[in-house]
């Protein structure tokens, strides 16, 4: 195994969500995408939401395809509400329902504080923060709707909030980010306190450094890899089937009783690794 890959997708049992309906947000790439196809693969039926790149997200709608479950692409762009809108209404009208929303799509518009234009700051709270809110509040209405399908799943729905260990981590020069995952923690923390009793389970992912395209300039130079896996006591940069795994393990009945936790999913890097030969 490489150091930079997950465990292989084959050990996720096929039935664990077999006759669930998932939606992925921002799936044609990166965590997204490898999300949507492990969902497909534990069975799910997947709706792969994309806003730009038509033609990724439908090579991953074919890819879950070929797991015998059912797949389409919808574009939408998740900090518009009435795209949200239609989008979960398209949904309900050729799936049925929803039973896991997997708040997924996120930007980073890097720049130091004191250049950072307004412009860019409201970009990455429109659809790290806002777009979680919108498609949590679509999914919700057709939860409560629907309720509980016993044979289904225990719960009348699942929220999978895509954070990222910056929720608890200041960044320097990321202060949209950092402040839009702050917020995704407590708008998941406090909607899982006004869904639960309602068996709705609403539970994030804290992604630490995974190989994607959105940290590109964090892996892709031996320097820029040696300073990033300083910061990560388990010595590898994750992959992105190690948070997909950690998605279909919240959206099964496996883990019904987890309700309002972030499972942070990032080798140690919450750890403050720094303290372990200073302090
Ligand atoms: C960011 C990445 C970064 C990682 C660890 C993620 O949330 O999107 O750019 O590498 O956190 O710092």
């Amino acid at each position: 195994m490489s150091s930079t890959e997950g465990a292989p997708l084959d050990v996720i049992p096929a039935h664990l969500l077999k006759g669930q309906k998932a939606l992925v947000t921002g799936a044609n790439s990166g965590i997204g995408r490898a999300t949507a196809v492990a969902l497909g693969r534990a069975g799910a039926d997947v709706v792969v939401n994309y806003v730009a790149g038509r033609e990724e997200a439908e090579k991953v709608v074919e890819e879950i395809a070929s797991f015998g479950v059912r797949a389409a692409a919808y574009e939408a762009d998740v900090s518009d509400e009435g795209q949200v809108v239609a989008m979960m209404d398209r949904m309900v009208q050729e799936f049925g329902t929803i039973d896991v929303l997997v708040a997924n799509a996120g930007l980073q518009r890097d720049a130091p504080f004191t250049e950072m234009t307004l412009a860019q700051w409201q970009k990455v709270l429109d659809v790290n923060l806002t777009g979680q809110f919108l498609c949590a509040r679509e999914a919700a209405k057709e939860f409560l709707r629907r309720g509980v399908v016993p044979e289904v799943s225990r719960a009348a729905g699942k929220i999978i909030c895509m954070s990222s260990v910056h929720q608890i981590i200041p960044w320097a020069g990321h202060v949209n980010y950092a402040s839009s995952k702050g917020g995704v923690q407590m708008m998941m923390q406090t909607l899982a306190q006004e869904l639960a009793p309602k068996k709705i389970r609403v539970n994030a992912i804290a992604p630490g450094a995974i190989k994607t395209p959105i940290n590109r300039d964090a892996w892709d130079t031996p320097k820029a890899r040696k300073d990033l896996l300083r910061l990560i006591p388990y010595d590898r940069i994750g992959a992105p089937e190690d948070i997909a795994h950690a998605a279909v393990g919240l959206a099964s009945d496996l883990l019904d009783y987890v309700v309002g936790t972030t499972l942070y999913v990032d080798g140690g890097m919450t750890l403050f690794p720094g303290f372990a030969t200073g302090g």
